[in-house]
């Protein structure tokens, strides 16, 4: 059975699934069923210095797709809203009753040095086996000089990160917004700051829909709204690029990443794995089916891993990242056609207005005597961009299928129309 065990930062976990800063982590009764249910770790939802903020009601708002399936959500709530001290106490009880398991204190403040270092070595004494600094909260937080206020500046990302490290003596997770141009800035600068991993992401800014009755943004609080921070599924192939980023960029590739970004199932864990992710953190998919995901994660992930080959995290960490490169490193004689399996077609036709409305016309209609609708492709039109394989409602019905073409690799820089202009 393929062992889960991962290290990030110098920090064992028993498995790569933590839960992210967030309501799931801003208790101890939370906390406490979380591990029960499997969870190797948790980052404690932030904590700021008192007076605590003050939430408003109501706090969430929803993205679904046509089949009313979540697809993301968004969220106006800011860090914890519980006495510091309190939390302080439960974090201390958890890490003494569950001493195999992660607990990272999150952490945010104004940007004054004595307010980071004096907050970090408050939490650090509780026996937190790390530091996470929220620089990412894109609503609320920022308006007060906090979150993405701070971690949209590079200068700034560094600095907090330096202060925090000169005073501690655990490992410090630099937790980077999305809410950015170049994700390479902040990374290189958590770097410069000592991090010792970065944790990403965090949530996208966004107004996930208006209300047409009350003409105001949703989640509504009297009659407004605001705009928050989205997460979810929707959001994990921006994340999943994020990562790939770091990854494979030359001064960032030795950053350890505890990659964050609509995790819910196994095969997502892998994927972040695969790009380079030492751990996983996961919110959204927590709020929505509860803890006992988990479960599926670990089953799910160690069959694959079986299945694969690989005894370890480590053996397939990083994997994908030297396959993924630049657009102009692409091979421009790679060539592909679809091909319908004329025995699953259910001649539904959306291969077919697809490829009329919106590609290249490659896809044959044909209405036979007897009634029957025959869809076939005609090879010379079809380009191989896989509008109609991602259409089809039927499951491995069109096939993308390379063509032989001899051809030898051929980038862009090298590729006869470039060197033509
Ligand atoms: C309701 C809610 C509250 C959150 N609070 C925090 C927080 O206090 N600190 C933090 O660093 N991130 C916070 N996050 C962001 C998550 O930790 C995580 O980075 C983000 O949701 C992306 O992961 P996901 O797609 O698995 O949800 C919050 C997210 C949600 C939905």
């Amino acid at each position: 059975m393929a062992n889960l065990q991962c290290n990030i930062a110098g920090i064992p976990s028993i498995n790569p699934f933590w839960l992210a800063s967030a309501p799931p982590t801003d208790k101890y009764i939370n906390v406490v069923r979380a591990f029960e249910a499997g969870w190797g770790g948790v980052v404690w939802k932030t904590l700021g210095e008192d007076p605590a903020v003050v939430n408003v009601s109501s706090r969430y708002g929803v993205h679904k797709d046509f089949n009313e399936s979540i697809v993301g959500i968004n969220n106006i709530e800011l860090i914890s809203d519980r006495p510091l001290q309190i939390n302080l106490d439960e974090i201390r009880r958890v890490r003494k009753e569950w001493p195999d398991r992660v607990i990272i204190g999150s952490m945010m403040a104004v940007i004054e040095e004595r307010a980071w270092k004096d907050l970090a070595i408050t939490i650090a004494a509780t026996g937190v086996q790390g530091l996470e600094l929220n620089l990412g909260c894109p609503h609320g937080m920022c308006e007060r000089g906090m979150g993405s206020a701070i971690g949209q500046v590079p200068e700034m990302v560094e600095k907090v990160t330096r202060w925090v490290k000169e005073v501690v003596d655990i490992p410090v997770f630099t937790k980077l917004t999305p809410n950015i141009t170049n994700i390479l800035w902040s990374a290189e600068a958590a770097l410069k700051g000592g991090a010792d991993a970065v944790s990403l992401i965090n949530t996208l800014n966004s107004i996930v829909s208006v209300d047409l009755d009350k003409m105001a943004p949703t989640p509504t609080v009297d009659g407004k709204g605001s705009h928050g921070g989205y997460c979810g599924t929707a959001v994990k192939p921006i994340a999943l690029n994020m990562v790939a980023e770091i990854a494979r960029n030359q001064d960032t590739k030795d950053l350890q990443m505890s990659a964050i970004g609509g995790i819910e199932t196994w095969r997502d864990a892998a994927e972040f794995i695969a790009l380079g992710a030492n751990g996983l953190q996961v919110c959204t998919a927590a709020m929505l089916y509860g803890f006992r995901i988990v479960d599926d994660m670990i089953a799910g992930l160690s069959n694959w891993m079986d299945e694969k080959g690989y005894s370890s995290i480590d053996e397939f960490r990083g994997k994908a990242v030297e396959n993924t490169i630049d657009w102009n490193a692409l091979n421009m004689n790679f060539d592909t056609k679809a091909f319908i399996d004329q025995d699953s077609c259910i001649e539904c036709g959306r291969c077919h207005i697809a490829c009329e409305d919106a590609a290249h016309q490659a896809i044959i209609y044909e209405l036979s005597e007897d009634g029957n609708r025959t869809f076939t492709v005609a090879d010379e039109e079809c380009v191989g961009c896989n509008l109609c394989a991602i259409i089809c409602p039927v499951p491995e019905c069109i096939e993308m299928r390379e063509v032989d073409n001899q051809l030898p690799y051929v980038t862009w820089p090298e590729h006869p129309a470039n060197l033509l202009s």
